[in-house]
């Protein structure tokens, strides 16, 4: 468990460096990261260098007994490399070139920017790769951030065509799969295929899929040319990158495949203000961000990260980026600090050491104000780096690894072919999955979050949110597991070629339960429809979308096929057989989360009921309790005085406890909270 900050030299006069430096190692920090958007600095014009006062801000740092890590600076092309290179700008969906003048400012499958970010990065990593003090690297910055994944330059058409070519081997195979002879739209030849805009309605829905998922591999590709070279000049030094908070426009998995450290960027308010929730709950959670938002992406980043994953920007204060900017209240930085240590991070780092003056980002905090005083932020860092001291002296295991009971799938080509083909406006494919998550952690479990193609035999309990293209070795994993699984609407309804499977949906699924969906309807957010349960919840409401079934009746599977709820014109709204659980619609929150609750039961786990604003995690020996509410939450007496390391049994509003687990860890007993 270590705190980093982000650093910007080159922002500051040369004489601040040492005291920031000494000041940084006095407060807990013992990572710096530095120069993502440092090239203008770095080469100042084409092929000229400037490494001098990089190798003092280094060397500085360095004396300091901080860590660097070093990132390449290509996400901020200077202005003589794109004037050399126009072809470098990506081109957006009204067919504009984007202009120099922000950041990010470049196309994936730019020839000239892959060959120039090569070199910039090979300047660098020769440079700097056996540094004493360089202890790590980021590639770019946000990869994709501002909408920068799918550009429709030329370049990218060729690449796409030839992507095409690769895949489908012969323009017969892409006709038949995306089906062209619909409104005569078939190809004679990969070389006819334009990108999948500017059409007078809707572009086919397969080739637009398919232009996402080429955009995603550009992604890849260009990620991993950095990393070889960072590799080869850097051996041993891991590499991060630093995603975004439920970012979805390229597939993670794959990226993250080529890294050491799977890191994101949290801010939990500018998040709150600018994903889907209602007013209320934005309203609600305006100061400390919906306690279940960053813990979806710590789960998920743990998960495809070799090393402990990182939060490589945390929220230090108001940012400047959301419709509107609130200040977290106090508490909140060193609650989320704890958070992401209690998910597994290896390193919390802040953005930014201290607030810009100038440009873009003036308005938004640091750990210290533009005069260079402790802002809150910074004074909560403080407090966590004191915590974390007292957590290693008392010899606690508090990052050791937890056997988790519940996975939960989450995939990146369902966020784009829901969005290619929603067939309702809101089918928000991320929102279901947090919606999901947020049940499962109302109920006290820890989550993992899984691919579809991760190993799930480990799990009591596995939860699919909608997923449209159902791979066949998840089917496979789903017919030889003991676990209960509950399947969301949707699912299995597609084929990787966007086509509707020949069975109908859930197409392969139909195997392991004898459903057909033979309707589909989606629902306006005004119109929900009642789902009356069996058991103990009776009544909901399905919202945005209903799956009618057939049920097979046939005598073998009614043994073992139950109808647990009915929408209210009779409908099978939510089917068992066996242990597969088909849920044929969304219900509201209370339903889902006491639906999971019974499944959790059936799978021999115990769930608590939390209040909405208390989060429990495990992790190693400890267990944490986080309280996002605004009343001071106390914990069981049976939880002994002397097993708190953090807190106490009296958890203030935005405060912390956490306590040494008795007994085996695992995370199937009840966490002991109740609500004062
Ligand atoms: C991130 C980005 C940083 C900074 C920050 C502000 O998206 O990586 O460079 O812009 O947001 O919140």
């Amino acid at each position: 468990m270590r705190l980093g900050v982000c650093y910007y030299p080159e922002h500051w006069p040369e004489p601040l460096w040492k005291e920031d430096a000494a000041r940084m190692k006095a407060l807990g920090i013992g990572q710096v990261r530095i120069a993502e958007f440092a090239w203008s600095r770095i080469e100042p014009s084409p092929g000229e260098f400037d490494w001098g006062w990089l190798d003092r801000a280094i060397d500085t740092l360095g004396a300091a007994g901080l860590e660097v890590v070093m990132c390449t600076p290509t996400a901020t092309p200077p202005k003589w490399l794109i004037d050399r290179h126009p072809d470098i700008l990506p081109v957006g969906a009204d067919g504009r070139t984007r202009a120099f003048g922000s950041r990010r400012h470049y196309d994936f499958s730019s020839p000239a920017y892959f060959e120039a970010s090569k070199a910039i990065c090979e300047a660098i990593a020769s440079r700097y790769g056996r540094h004493p003090a360089v202890a790590y690297w980021q590639t770019d910055n946000e990869y994709g951030c501002h909408q920068t994944v799918v550009s429709y330059s030329p370049a990218a058409l060729a690449r796409f065509r030839e992507w095409l070519a690769a895949r489908y081997g012969s323009i017969d195979a892409l006709n038949r799969a995306w089906g062209t002879v619909f409104w005569s739209m078939e190809y004679r030849c990969f070389d006819e295929i334009d990108a999948p805009v500017g059409t007078v309605t809707e572009a086919h829905p397969s080739h637009r899929l398919d232009y996402r998922r080429f955009a995603s591999s550009e992604v890849k590709r260009y990620n991993r040319m950095q990393v070889d070279v960072i590799r080869q000049h850097s051996p041993g030094r891991p590499i991060a990158h630093n995603f975004m908070q439920l970012f979805t426009e390229f597939d993670h998995y794959k990226v993250a495949d080529d890294l050491d450290v799977a890191a994101w960027d949290s801010y939990p308010l500018g998040a709150l203000e600018e994903q889907w929730y209602d007013p209320e709950v934005k309203a609600k959670y305006l100061r400390t961000g919906h306690p279940d938002f960053a813990s979806f992406n710590h789960d998920l980043y743990r998960g495809m990260s070799k090393l402990p994953f990182w939060v490589m920007e945390q929220q230090p204060g108001p940012v400047n980026w959301a419709k509107w900017n609130p200040a977290p209240l106090p508490g909140m930085v060193r609650l989320w600090s704890w958070e992401a240590f209690a998910h597994g991070a290896g390193c919390v780092s802040y953005f930014r050491w201290r607030q810009a003056p100038f440009a873009q980002e003036q308005m938004h905090a640091g750990l210290n104000t533009p005069d260079n005083q402790l802002d809150v932020g910074g004074s909560e860092a403080e407090r966590v780096a004191q915590e974390i001291r007292a957590i290693a002296d008392a010899g606690v295991d508090a990052d050791g690894n937890i056997d988790t009971p519940v996975a939960l799938v989450f995939d990146y080509e369902a966020k784009w072919l829901f969005e290619v083909q929603p067939q309702g406006a809101d089918f928000h494919y991320p929102r279901f999955a947090v919606e999901y998550y947020s049940a499962l952690r109302a109920l006290g479990f820890d989550v993992d979050i899984v691919p579809a193609h991760a190993p799930l035999d480990r799990y009591k309990l596995i939860v699919v949110p909608p997923l449209p293209v159902v791979p066949d070795a998840l089917v496979r994993q789903l017919e030889n597991t003991r676990a209960h699984v509950v399947i969301g609407p949707r699912t299995g309804s597609k084929t990787a070629d966007l086509q509707i499977p020949g069975n109908l949906p859930p197409g392969a699924l139909a195997s392991l339960i004898p459903v057909r969906v033979w309707r589909v309807e989606s629902m306006r957010p005004n119109v929900n429809s009642r789902v009356t349960f069996s058991g103990s919840a009776p009544q909901g409401q399905a919202r945005h979308w209903r799956d009618l079934l057939d049920v097979d009746s046939s005598s073998e599977s009614r043994e073992s096929m139950q109808i647990r709820a009915v929408f209210s014109d009779g409908h099978p709204a939510y089917v068992k057989h066996g242990a597969m659980h088909y849920l044929a619609s969304l219900f509201d929150d209370a339903s889902t989360q006491a639906l999971f609750a019974r499944i959790a039961h059936e799978a021999g786990l115990a769930p608590a009921y939390l209040d909405d604003s208390i989060r429990v995690s495990r992790r190693g020996a400890l267990t944490w309790v986080f309280n996002y509410g605004p009343q001071t939450h106390q914990l069981s007496a049976d939880i002994p005085n002397d097993a708190f390391v953090v807190g106490s049994r009296d958890i203030e509003p935005q405060g912390v406890a956490a306590y040494r687990t008795t007994g085996a860890t695992g995370t199937t007993s009840t966490p002991h909270t109740t609500a004062r």
